[in-house]
This record gives structure tokens, C-alpha cells and sequence, in this order.
């Protein structure tokens, strides 16, 4: 049996043949890490072999390819179907991941059981027993006594891979990714060799059965670890789960799809008995009791095509520090620099010496620029220590203090309106930040 010795980089998951200090790919240093495939290809590409019916391939003209609607498995949650682009593709492997314990199994169980009424599922788990995801299933569902969820606890991925071929299941469910290890080759279970053979196995089992395998990867405090990452070039989607774990809001996204949008969003709510969908998520990521307090400005922030009214909150205190603290939550810390020097520059806001903190409410994580105006304004709010009520700020902020056009404004505008906030400011109301400020600034003395 001749074995294969490759080195794989830890951080991009790149293979080269010899070992190097430093990854050509990525550049880092001593990330890359031997990877041993000792006659791998023995068990399981022999009976791919086998399964495989198609065993040369001959191409086809695009007008003989049937594009069937039926290449989609419905989840039973709009809010996960949304974020898939319309449901689970058949023969597509999809990563979910997230950090430990923020709901990736319960995710994964409750959609499992609502496909096991007209699919056969199987769900593999490494984590946990048979019994604990029974007493999971009956938590969620009291009535849960599906006969066509097929349950193994196991964490061998050779093992796992004859399960599937005898129990031809219609959907996988890994759990997860990281706990599945194979003797076919060295390192423990979550090292960047064994990941990456048993994503190569649950990949080729979702091509070769053209059944949709989702896979749960796991993130560490430092963002995503070798795992995931590894992953991700591998997989057709990747989907993250994220909300803070004190909080009850968790949001679903999509880092990567073969097969749809990348910037939908599913809002859930972990409560009791399992996550429940939430449709009228609008005003999910403010608390009204702040909005008269300093430091507490609301925008509407586009996630795909939902708008959400999002607060912001700044936090600006005298430093102890030579070096005052910029410390951002939910949103870039680059960004907050950027907007923090623009108040210095052009609106002569004198925070040199202070430490400034902003935080967007109910752990949501914001990209978009539209926020902007609202960050500034909180900033400022919270300096002068006035509040400002009853008002949503939509607009980005060029370098000279310039508001500029937020796309889909008037989706924004709406959904303020809609949930009472009659008075947006943006580069219709202002043409330069210092002009709002004045405006703001006018306001408190009248
Ligand atoms: P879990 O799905 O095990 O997280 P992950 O697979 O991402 O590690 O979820 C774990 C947390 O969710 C745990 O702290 C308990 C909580 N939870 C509820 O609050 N309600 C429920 O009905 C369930 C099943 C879990
Ligand atoms: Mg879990």
C-alpha cells in the first residue's frame, strides 16, 4: 500500500507536495502541517467506484439539460430556505458553522425532524449520544416520534460513510465535522488532515448520491480555526450562526453559496423549546427603553433585501490612557478610526483624549455604510451627554465630512416610517455632517 505524504497549510487549507516555512498561498509562517493519506484511496474511492453509475462522462448540449425545480429540498423554515436561496440543493454539501453552543445542533435537529416527514434523514453525530438528542428531540417537539429519522452516534469517518451507504438516506446531517477522525490517517480528530478527509468523504458521498450533506464546523474565539476554514474552499455554501449567548436572538447567514444569494439573512429566536422563526424581526436589534438616553442613535441597516431598525450606542469617557481606547462591537474598527477622525477633523469634536466604545444592540454585526451618520451622531450625542430622540439617521460619511446616498434609501425610510420614526436624517435632509451637527447642536439650546 504506498502512502502519500503532502504538507497542508493550518490557515487556507492549501496542499503542497514538500514542506515550506512559509505558506506560498497565504504567507504565513509555520502554518503548514504533514498530511498523511496512507492507502486511503483503497476503501473508500473503491466503493465510490462502485457506487458511481456514471463511469465516463460525455457532455451535453445546454438545450438537453433538464433543469428540474425538484433539485430542492424545502426545510420546512422560510427563514433557512431564504438564506439557501430556496431550500437545500441535492448533491450540494453545505457547512454550517458557528461558535459552541450557540445553537448549531438544535438548528440541525429541528430541521432534520421536519424533513424526516416526507425524506429519510440520517443524523451522525460525534458529540452526542443517542439518548441526549432524544431528549433534545422530545424538548423541541413532544410528539416527536418520527420513524424516518435515522440516528448514529459515532465519530469514525469510514464507519460513518458505510452507515450512509446502507441506510441510503434522502439527507446527511454531520455533527460535526470536527469529532469525525479516520485510522486511514495520522493526526487526532479537528486536525486539518482529518477535517479535510472526512469533508472529501461527505462531499463525494453528496455528489455521488445526489443527496444534500450538511456538515456543522465549529469556530473558536479567534474567529474561524483550521477547520472551518478549510472547509470553506471545499463546500458549495457555508453558513454561519451567530448572536451573542446570553442574548436570544440568532441570525443565519450565508458566507458562500454555489446556489444563491450570499446576503440573506434568517433571524431565530432560541427560547424554551427550541429556536423559533422570527418574520417580524423589524425592530429586533433596539431597546425603546434607551432611546432617550445619550449615545443611543437608531438606523435602518439592509441585510439582503430586509431593512432593520438597528441602535447604536457610543460610549465616550476621559482616558487614563496616553492612548485612548477605540473599542467597537458590531461594527469594523477601522471604520469607527475612519468616523472618529472625520468628527476631529471636520466637525472639530474635541475626542483626542477620549476613550470611545460603540456597540450595535442585540449582537447584530453590521457592514452597512448607511450606518454611518448614526455612528457619528451617537458619538456625539454621548459627548455632549444630550440625547437624541425620536430620530433615525441614514447616510454614509465620506472622508470630508460628505453624507452620501444610502442604497435602497427609500426601503429605509419606509420601514422607519413604518415603525413610527417620521424623521430620518440623511444627505436629502443635510448635505455634510458638520451640517446635521449644527442642526443637532441648534436643537439643544432651542
Ligand atoms: P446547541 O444546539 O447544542 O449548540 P451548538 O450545537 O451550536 O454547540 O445549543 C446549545 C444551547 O442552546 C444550550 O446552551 C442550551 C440552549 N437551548 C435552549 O435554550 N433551548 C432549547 O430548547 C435547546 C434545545 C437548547
Ligand atoms: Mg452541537
Amino acid at each position: 500500500m504506498k502512502s502519500k505524504t503532502s504538507y497542508v497549510c493550518q490557515e487556507c487549507g492549501y496542499e503542497f507536495p514538500k514542506f515550506l516555512g512559509r505558506c506560498p498561498e497565504c504567507g504565513q509562517w509555520n502554518t503548514l502541517r504533514e498530511f498523511k493519506v496512507a492507502g486511503s484511496k483503497l476503501k473508500v474511492e473503491s466503493q465510490f467506484a462502485a457506487l458511481s453509475s456514471e463511469k465516463t462522462k460525455t457532455p451535453k448540449k445546454l438545450s438537453e439539460i433538464k433543469f428540474e425545480g425538484k433539485n430542492r429540498l424545502l426545510t420546512g423554515y422560510d427563514e433557512v430556505d431564504n438564506v439557501l436561496g430556496g431550500g437545500l440543493v441535492k448533491g450540494s454539501a453545505t457547512l454550517l458553522a458557528g461558535d459552541p453552543g450557540i445553537g448549531k445542533s438544535t438548528l440541525l435537529l429541528q430541521v432534520g425532524l421536519n424533513l424526516s416527514q416526507t425524506k429519510k434523514v440520517l443524523y451522525i453525530s460525534g458529540e452526542e449520544s443517542e439518548e441526549q438528542i432524544k431528549m433534545r428531540a422530545l424538548r423541541i417537539n413532544k410528539n416527536a416520534k418520527n420513524n424516518n429519522f435515522f440516528l448514529v452516534s459515532l465519530n469514525n469517518t469510514d464507519q460513518a460513510f458505510n452507515v450512509i451507504v446502507d441506510t441510503k438516506p434522502e439527507i446527511v446531517i454531520v455533527d460535526s465535522i470536527q469529532t469525525m477522525e479516520s485510522e486511514n490517517l495520522s493526526g487526532l480528530s479537528g486536525s486539518v488532515g482529518q477535517v479535510r478527509y472526512a469533508a472529501l468523504s461527505f462531499i463525494k458521498i453528496a455528489k455521488t448520491l445526489g443527496i444534500p450533506v450538511i456538515l456543522v464546523g465549529h469556530v473558536t474565539k479567534e474567529g474561524m480555526v483550521a477547520g472551518p476554514m478549510v472547509l470553506s474552499h471545499m463546500v458549495d455554501t457555508v453558513l454561519f450562526f451567530e448572536g451573542e449567548k446570553f442574548t436570544q436572538t440568532r441570525i443565519l447567514r450565508s458566507l458562500k453559496n454555489r446556489f444563491g444569494p450570499v446576503d440573506e439573512v434568517g433571524i431565530f429566536e432560541m427560547g424554551e423549546v427550541g429556536l423559533s422563526q422570527v418574520k417580524d424581526a423589524e425592530h429586533l436589534f433596539m431597546s425603546s427603553d434607551n432611546l432617550k438616553t445619550p449615545g443611543s442613535v437608531l438606523t435602518v441597516a439592509m441585510e439582503g433585501t430586509r431593512p432593520f431598525l438597528v441602535e447604536i450606542q457610543a460610549l465616550t469617557v476621559f482616558s487614563k490612557f496616553p492612548m485612548p481606547k477605540r473599542v467597537a462591537n458590531g461594527i469594523d474598527g477601522r471604520r469607527l478610526e475612519l468616523l472618529i477622525a472625520v468628527l476631529q477633523k471636520q466637525v472639530r469634536v474635541p475626542v483626542e483624549n477620549m476613550d470611545i466604545f460603540v456597540n450595535i444592540a442585540g449582537g447584530f454585526k453590521l457592514s452597512d455604510r448607511a450606518a454611518d451618520l448614526a455612528v457619528c451622531l451617537a458619538i456625539f450625542s454621548s459627548f455632549k451627554n444630550i440625547p437624541v430622540s425620536k430620530t433615525v439617521a441614514v447616510s454614509e460619511v465620506g472622508l470630508l465630512g460628505e453624507l452620501r446616498n444610502a442604497p435602497y434609501f427609500d426601503k429605509r425610510v419606509k420601514q422607519a416610517q413604518k415603525l413610527g420614526f417620521k424623521k430620518v436624517l440623511s444627505e436629502k435632509t443635510h448635505k455634510t455632517l458638520p451640517d446635521v451637527i449644527k442642526a443637532f447642536n441648534g436643537q439643544m439650546k432651542g
